[in-house]
C-alpha cells in the first residue's frame, strides 16, 4: 500500500505543486491520476519513488516512511515499482534487444542465455518480437512505448507499475493498443494482481484501463472516485476533462439507435 499523509512540495520561488495531499492506494488497484499540464502528476510519481522529497508530510510504502530513508534504502523501496517514463526511456544507441537485455543484466542474476530467452519472451508478450534487431529510431511511437514498457518490466517483479502519460502523443488506435497492453499486464484478481497508477490528461484512455480516478487541481485532490462518480461529477472543471468522454458516448449512442 502507498499512503500519502499531508504531503506538500514546492519548487523555485515557492511555487506550490502539491498542497496537503493525502490518499491511500493498494498495490493491486488500477488508479488514474488526472490533472492539467503542470499540475504535479509526474512530481507525485517521483515522490512515490523517492526521487524527490516532500517539504512536509509523510509517504508510506508498505508501511515504511520513505521520507526518512537514506539513498541506499530508497533504492530498495524503488525496486517495488516499475516505471514507464513520460519522455524517451530508450537508449538511442542500442537496438531493441540491447535496450531490454541491459535491464535484465542490471536487475537480475540470470545467465546470458537465460536473459536472451527472457527478453524474447517479454518482447513476444508485448507484441514486438519481430522488432528485436531494430534501433529505436526505426520504430514507430507505439512500438517505442512498448519497448519502454518492456524495459520497465525487464528483470523485476514489481508490486505496482507506474505509467507516466503512457498513451500521450500516440494516434487513437495505437493508444488503444497500449491501453489493452496495460490491462493485460494487470490481469488477475486482487490482492494478487499487479496494479498500476497511470497519470494522464487523456480521460478517454484513463477510463479504458482504470477503476479509480483522482483529479488534481491547484495541488490538491478535488476528486477521488469510480467511473460512475467521474461521469456524474458536478465539478465544472473536471467536466471539461470528461467532456470528451460524454461527446464520444453521445456519438456512439446516436449511432446505435
Ligand atoms: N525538479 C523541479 N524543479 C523545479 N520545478 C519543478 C521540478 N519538477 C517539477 N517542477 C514544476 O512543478 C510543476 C509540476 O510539474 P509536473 O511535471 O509534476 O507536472 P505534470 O502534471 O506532470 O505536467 P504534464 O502533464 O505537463 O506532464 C511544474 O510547474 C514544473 O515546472
Ligand atoms: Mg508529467
Amino acid at each position: 500500500m502507498i499512503e500519502f499523509q499531508n504531503v506538500s512540495i514546492a519548487f523555485n520561488n515557492n511555487h506550490v505543486v502539491l498542497n496537503d495531499v493525502s490518499f491511500k492506494v493498494h498495490f493491486y488497484e488500477k488508479l488514474a491520476i488526472l490533472g492539467a499540464s503542470g499540475g504535479g502528476k509526474t512530481t507525485l510519481l517521483r515522490l512515490i519513488l523517492g526521487l524527490v522529497r516532500p517539504d512536509s508530510g509523510k509517504i508510506f510504502i508498505d508501511g515504511q516512511d520513505i521520507t526518512e530513508l537514506s539513498e541506499s534504502e530508497l533504492r530498495t523501496s524503488r525496486m517495488k515499482f516499475s516505471i514507464v517514463f513520460q519522455e524517451g526511456a530508450l537508449f538511442d544507441s542500442l537496438n531493441v534487444r540491447e535496450n531490454v537485455v541491459s535491464c535484465f543484466r542490471e536487475y537480475s542474476n540470470y545467465s546470458e542465455e537465460e536473459i536472451e530467452k527472457k527478453a524474447r519472451e517479454l518482447l513476444n508478450k508485448l507484441g514486438i518480437e519481430e522488432a528485436i534487431d531494430l534501433m529505436p529510431e526505426e520504430l514507430s511511437g507505439g512500438m517505442q512505448r512498448r519497448v519502454a514498457i518492456g524495459r520497465a518490466l525487464a528483470g523485476c517483479k514489481p508490486k505496482m507499475v507506474l505509467y507516466d502519460e503512457a498513451t500521450s502523443g500516440l494516434d487513437p488506435l495505437t493508444a488503444d493498443n497500449i491501453c489493452g497492453l496495460i490491462r493485460d499486464l494487470a490481469e488477475g484478481e486482487p490482492p494478487e494482481r499487479t496494479g498500476f497508477i497511470i497519470v494522464t490528461h487523456k480521460v478517454t484512455d484513463a477510463v479504458k484501463v482504470a477503476e479509480r480516478f483522482i483529479y488534481l487541481r491547484n495541488g490538491q485532490i478535488v476528486f477521488d472516485g469510480d467511473i460512475d462518480e467521474l461521469r456524474n461529477t458536478a465539478d465544472a472543471e473536471l467536466r471539461v476533462f470528461t467532456g470528451e468522454l460524454h461527446i464520444a458516448e453521445n456519438i456512439f449512442d446516436r449511432r446505435g439507435r
